[in-house]
C-alpha cells in the first residue's frame, strides 16, 4: 500500500465508482448511448439561458431554487413545501440514501433481509437500501459509498414488477427496508409498471419508497400522485431526458414536507446552478414544445422496434426513450463494436439479465434509419 494509498478510507479505496456512458467526441458519431434526448431545448429556453449570461454569474443563485419549485408545485397541484430540486436526480437519490438510511459499522454486510415482525411504518426501519436487479446501476454505487447494507431482489424474467404476494412468497424482499428505489418505468429494460401495482407495492412498505420516474414521460401512466397520497413516497423526476437539459444538471423529489425538510437539511447550501434554475423555469414555461419531441420519440420507438424485430432482433416493449433488444448472429458485446464500428454508439451491461441485449437510445428518425441500415450491413 502506498502512503497516500493508506490516507484513503478503506471503504473509499475498495469502492466501484458507477461507470457513466461515454461521452467521446467522435465527428459524425451516432450516440445512442447515454438516453440523451435527440432534440435541442427549446428556443426559449435557450435565449433565457443566453440573456442569463452577463454580470449576475458572479452572484449565488437562489439557495432553494424557489421559482422553480413554485412552478413545479404549480405543476404537480402541490405545495413547493412538498418539492426539493438537486444538481440532477442522482443528487436527490444519494441524499434520500444519507438522510432515511443508517450506514452500517463495519462496511458491507452479508445481503441478508431484516424482516422484523413489528409490521408498523415509524417503528425504527432496518439499515437496508433495497432495489430490483435489473434497475439504474447507480443505486449499489450509492449504497456502497454510504456504507449501507444492500437487499437486491430480481424483478420477474420478463422485468415485471413482481407482486406483494409473490415477494412475501419469495421471501428475499424487506417490506421493512429504510428505503427501497424502483425504477419506473424500469432502466434498462424500458418496461412501464402501472399505477395500480406501484401503489400495492408502497402500501406494503414501512420505510421510504422512492419511485424514479426519470422516464416517465414517455410512459402510458405516471405515479406521481403517489407521493401525495403517502407520506413515505417520494417520486423522483429529471429535466435531463425528455426536456433536454442533461448539460445544466436539473432533477427533483416530489413527496411530503417533512422529508423533504429531511434532505433540504443534507444538501449543498447552492446545490442547483442559476443557469440550470433558469433553464428549468424557461422549460415549464415552454412545455408545449417538449410534448411535441416526446410523440416524436415514442413514434421513432415504435418504428425502430418493428424494423429491428423485422431483422431477426428480439425488441421488448418500451415506454421509455431507450429500447432494450436482443440482437441476432453475434453475441451483444460483439454487436457494440461492430456498430461503433459504423460510428453509432450504443450501451451493452455487463449484469447477467441483460447481457444478451443492446441498449439502444432513441434518436431521431434520420438516427434511427442509420441504425437499421447499419445493421443490415452488419447482418
Ligand atoms: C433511472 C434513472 N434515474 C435517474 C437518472 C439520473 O438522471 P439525472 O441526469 O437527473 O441525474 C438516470 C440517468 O441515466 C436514470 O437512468
Amino acid at each position: 500500500m502506498t502512503v497516500l494509498n493508506s490516507l484513503i478510507r478503506p471503504l473509499v479505496r475498495d469502492l466501484h465508482a458507477y461507470v457513466p456512458g461515454e461521452q467521446p467526441k467522435i465527428k459524425g458519431l451516432i450516440k445512442l448511448n447515454t438516453n440523451e434526448n435527440p432534440y435541442p431545448p427549446s428556443p426559449r429556453v435557450l435565449a433565457a439561458v443566453k440573456a442569463a449570461v452577463d454580470g449576475r454569474l458572479r452572484l449565488y443563485p437562489n439557495p432553494t431554487a424557489r421559482a422553480l419549485r413554485e412552478k413545479l408545485a404549480k405543476l404537480h397541484g402541490c405545495m413547493p413545501e412538498n418539492i426539493i430540486v438537486g444538481n440532477g436526480s442522482d443528487e436527490v437519490l444519494a441524499l434520500a440514501i444519507r438522510a432515511f438510511v443508517e450506514p452500517t459499522l463495519e462496511g458491507r454486510v452479508p445481503q441478508v433481509p431484516n424482516q422484523s415482525k413489528s409490521g408498523t411504518r415509524g417503528a425504527r426501519p432496518s439499515k437496508t437500501v433495497q432495489y430490483f436487479t435489473p434497475s439504474y446501476s447507480l443505486y449499489p454505487v450509492l449504497a456502497d459509498i454510504h456504507s449501507a447494507a444492500k437487499n437486491v431482489v430480481s424483478l420477474k424474467p420478463d422485468f415485471g414488477l413482481p407482486s406483494v404476494k409473490e415477494l412475501k412468497h419469495g421471501k428475499q424482499w424487506d417490506f421493512d427496508a429504510a428505503l427501497t428505489f424502483v425504477t419506473t418505468p424500469n432502466a434498462p429494460s424500458g418496461r412501464g409498471y402501472k399505477t395500480l401495482e406501484l401503489e400495492k407495492l408502497c402500501r406494503a412498505l414501512k420505510g421510504v419508497a422512492v419511485l424514479d420516474e426519470a422516464y416517465v414521460d414517455f410512459a402510458n401512466e405516471n405515479a406521481l400522485k403517489l407521493a401525495l397520497k403517502f407520506p413515505h413516497v417520494l417520486v423522483a423526476r429529471t429535466f435531463s431526458k425528455a426536456y433536454s437539459l442533461c448539460f445544466q444538471r436539473v432533477g427533483y423529489f416530489v413527496g411530503h414536507p417533512e422529508l423533504i425538510a429531511a434532505l433540504d437539511k443534507i444538501r449543498d447550501s447552492y446545490n442547483v446552478n442559476g443557469l440550470g434554475q433558469i433553464a428549468a423555469v424557461a422549460t415549464l414555461d415552454d412545455l408545449k414544445y417538449y410534448r411535441a419531441n416526446f410523440k416524436s420519440i415514442i413514434s421513432t420507438r415504435e418504428w425502430l422496434g418493428r424494423e429491428l424485430t423485422k431483422l431477426g432482433f428480439r425488441v421488448l416493449p418500451s415506454q421509455t426513450n431507450f429500447i432494450l433488444a436482443q440482437p441476432p448472429k453475434f453475441p451483444a458485446q460483439d454487436w457494440l463494436q461492430k456498430l461503433r464500428d459504423k460510428k453509432i454508439l450504443v450501451r451493452w451491461f455487463s449484469a447477467p439479465e441483460v447481457r444478451n441485449y443492446l441498449r439502444i437510445t432513441i434518436g431521431t428518425q434520420a438516427e434511427a434509419a442509420a441504425l437499421v441500415k447499419a445493421v443490415r450491413g452488419i447482418l
